[in-house]
């Protein structure tokens, strides 16, 4: 509760022009509303019932009994006084009541000034003649009330600031365990990382030792090794696409940035996936001209490259035709893509394919769109590297993964 001194009541008597004798004449006009009280509430209770949310908020048990019989001692206090220290704290402790039970100030302030147009009609007949002595009464009742609205409302702003400041604590107590709960996924998913690399290398060492038993392998055999150690390889990039991605989400993806020759990124790529691609039933053709010119991070760009050419070979139909394509973009940097003559992706679901949890994102969309880790660790590597990653796909033909790189700064 905001604290009431001495010095803020004289302060705040002495702004509203409330003098000793406005007091003097409120407490000469208290009998009257102490004969009347029962009529004003009665008016007072007219108006507030005819407001249906006002209405439903005083509609609790017994709340309108409770209720009238404290307002009829608060409009009999605003005339009896003693204005002082004590009659500022109750002021500002109704004021809290209410903020607390959800009367917002809109309504405080009409109910007040129905307040005053009832006082104003009751009182009148008592005045007579004497309209000098009735204008001078309302004069010093509207003072009164000023002074109770000013302390209602300042109880509103302390209340909602100490909430706010509160609301503030716990967001930073919210923001620190949930930087504890990240630092200890990324400990987590770096020891799992690492755990998982080493016996997958020694998988991968026993597999070629195997397969390079000429003659002691049936073909069947043989091909089972490779098929075994391709997928090695899958494993081992989902590892590192589980790696970077975390390590891009907590801006911790280091980057050697080198002058490169993009096409030759390219072409590398079409090469290493050729024969896997032919295998699977799909061709890989390249498009990628002499020299493009780039300024980025090799293993990084063609990580990227390798996620795109495995995911058009996974997602795509026997017979599918796959397109690398590398070409200097009007900005200054490069474009990379990888296009393929598959079924496409349906476009609503093209915005979600870079995200972190894309695959829940789709569900959630109703859309059936496989997706990995592979595509998030583009968007993380492609947003590291200063550049831009798009799907084009219009859901029938083909879909387009496109890369464009920044110029050199
Ligand atoms: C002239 C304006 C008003 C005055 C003088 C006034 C007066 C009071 C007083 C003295 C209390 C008791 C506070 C306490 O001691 O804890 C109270 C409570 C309350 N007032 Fe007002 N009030 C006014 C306007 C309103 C309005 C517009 C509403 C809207 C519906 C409202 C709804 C309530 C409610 C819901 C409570 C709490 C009742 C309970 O559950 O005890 N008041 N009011």
């Amino acid at each position: 509760m905001i604290p009431v001194t001495d010095n803020d009541v004289q302060r705040r008597k002495d702004f509203l022009g409330i003098t000793a004798e406005d007091e003097r004449i409120l407490r000469e006009a208290h009998p009257l509303v102490v004969e009347h009280g029962a009529r004003i509430i009665e008016q007072f209770y007219t108006w507030l019932l005819s407001n249906e949310p006002q209405r439903k908020l005083l509609s609790g048990p017994g709340v309108l009994e409770r209720l009238k019989d404290l307002q009829r001692v608060y409009f009999e206090r605003l005339l009896s006084g003693p204005w002082g220290k004590d009659y500022f704290e109750d002021r500002v402790r109704v004021g809290l009541a209410h903020h607390r039970v959800g009367v917002p100030p809109e309504w405080y302030l009409g109910a007040y000034d129905r307040y005053l147009a009832i006082v104003s009609d009751v009182f009148r007949p008592a005045f007579g003649a004497d309209e000098a002595r009735y204008r001078r009464t309302l004069e010093a009742v509207r003072r009164m009330v000023t002074l109770d609205l000013g302390l209602a409302m300042d109880a509103y702003i302390g209340a909602g600031r100490d909430e706010l400041v509160a609301g503030q604590a716990e967001l930073a107590v919210l923001l620190e365990d949930q930087k504890r709960l990240q630092a200890a996924k990324q400990t987590l998913t770096d020891m799992i990382v690492h755990d998982l690399q080493n016996p997958l290398a020694g998988i991968r060492a026993f597999l070629e030792l195997l397969g390079g038993r000429i003659g002691g392998l049936t073909a069947q055999e043989g091909e089972a090794v490779g098929e075994a150690l391709r997928r090695c390889d899958d494993l081992g990039q989902m590892v590192m696409n589980v790696l970077q991605v975390s390590r891009a989400e907590t801006g911790r993806l280091e980057t050697y940035i080198e002058n490169l020759d993009a096409a030759r990124i390219a072409r590398d790529t079409a090469t290493a996936y050729r024969l896997f691609a032919e295998s699977e039933g799909r061709v890989i053709d390249v498009e990628a001209a002499g020299v493009v010119p780039i300024r980025t991070d090799q293993n990084l760009l063609r990580r990227v490259l390798a996620n795109l050419v495995r995911n058009a070979i996974r997602h795509t139909p026997r017979g599918t035709r796959i397109l690398i394509r590398a070409a200097a973009d009007p900005s200054g940097g490069a474009t990379v893509s990888v296009s393929d003559t598959g079924g496409g992706i349906p476009p609503q679901a093209l915005p979600l394919l870079f995200e972190r949890f894309a695959a829940q994102a789709l569900r959630e969309a109703g859309l059936r769109v496989d997706t990995g880790l592979g595509l998030a660790f583009c968007g993380a590597a492609v947003a590291t590297l200063g550049g831009r990653i798009e799907a084009e796909s219009d859901g029938r033909s083909g879909t387009t993964f496109r890369v464009t790189l920044p110029p050199a700064p």
